[in-house]
């Protein structure tokens, strides 16, 4: 019922002519589009030769992130709008690694969530502990604070077209998994706190990603679990062999 969703995170990664040398790769690896959503998130500078080259596939295109105006004086900023002219259909906010070195908070990315969804941007909203929270047991907490403040305020219809990333930041480019069962019990939390923001209905028809060295080794068995629809992939997506492997394994 729910349908998986598999995103490629490029991070800071792939030139122009990389980006499309990556995309024709995937292409030629995967066509069959059935059964699941695969995004593809460049960087800003290749998103519009990304756009071109996935055009006709069933390759969907993201950027990593945005701001939350619609124009105006924010030197270095991209706006809603920009990425909607490229043919974008959706944006990860809230990163770990925004929140970390750009000093994102819960209430900024909420602003982003909110400019996104009104612009028909779906948001790829991602929380998720630190190694010291999980270590003192504090996962759950956090994850839940995050969770409510980045989503906070969204009508029955926006949240239709929210999907939310779990990355446990010390899952992220370590190589380090949480287990399949760490995972389940982090989405089913967030799941529940879904349900007490919103509604039965909208927590059961929410994607929830799983993040963090996901790969095609341990895809299938996340991929495998009840509450986890789908992986934000970082690492693994700068290859298109082991990207298509992993969607493979969620179709
Ligand atoms: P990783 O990154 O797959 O390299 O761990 C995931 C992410 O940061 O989205």
């Amino acid at each position: 019922m729910r349908k998986p969703i598999i995103a490629g995170n490029w991070k800071m990664n792939n030139t122009v002519a990389e980006a499309i040398a990556l995309v024709e790769d995937i292409k030629r690896e995967w066509s069959d589009g059935s059964g699941v959503d695969v995004v593809l998130c460049p960087p800003f500078t290749a998103l519009k030769s990304v756009s071109d080259a996935v055009t006709g596939t069933p390759l969907d295109l993201g950027a990593q992130n945005m701001h939350w105006e619609a124009s105006g004086a924010y030197t270095g900023e991209v706006s809603p709008a920009m990425l909607r002219e490229l043919f974008c259909h959706y944006v990860i906010l809230g990163h770990s690694e925004r929140r970390t070195y750009f000093g994102e908070t819960d209430e900024i990315v909420n602003k982003k969530v909110k400019a996104a969804l009104a612009s028909n941007l779906r948001p790829i909203v991602c929380v998720g502990e630190q190694l010291e929270d999980r270590d003192a047991g504090r996962t759950e907490a956090v994850v839940e604070e995050q969770v409510r403040g980045s989503l906070a305020g969204l009508s029955s219809r926006e949240w239709t077209d929210v999907v939310i990333a779990y990355e446990p930041v010390w899952a992220i480019g370590t190589g380090r998994t949480a287990s399949p069962e760490q995972a389940q019990d982090a989405h089913a939390f967030i799941r529940s706190v879904v349900r007490e923001m919103a509604d039965e209905s909208l927590s059961q028809s929410v994607r929830i990603q799983y993040g963090g060295s996901m790969k095609p080794a341990n895809a299938g068995e996340l991929l495998g679990q009840a509450d986890i629809d789908g992986g934000l992939i970082g690492g693994a997506s700068l290859e298109a062999r082991s990207f298509v492997d992993i969607v493979k394994a969620a179709q």
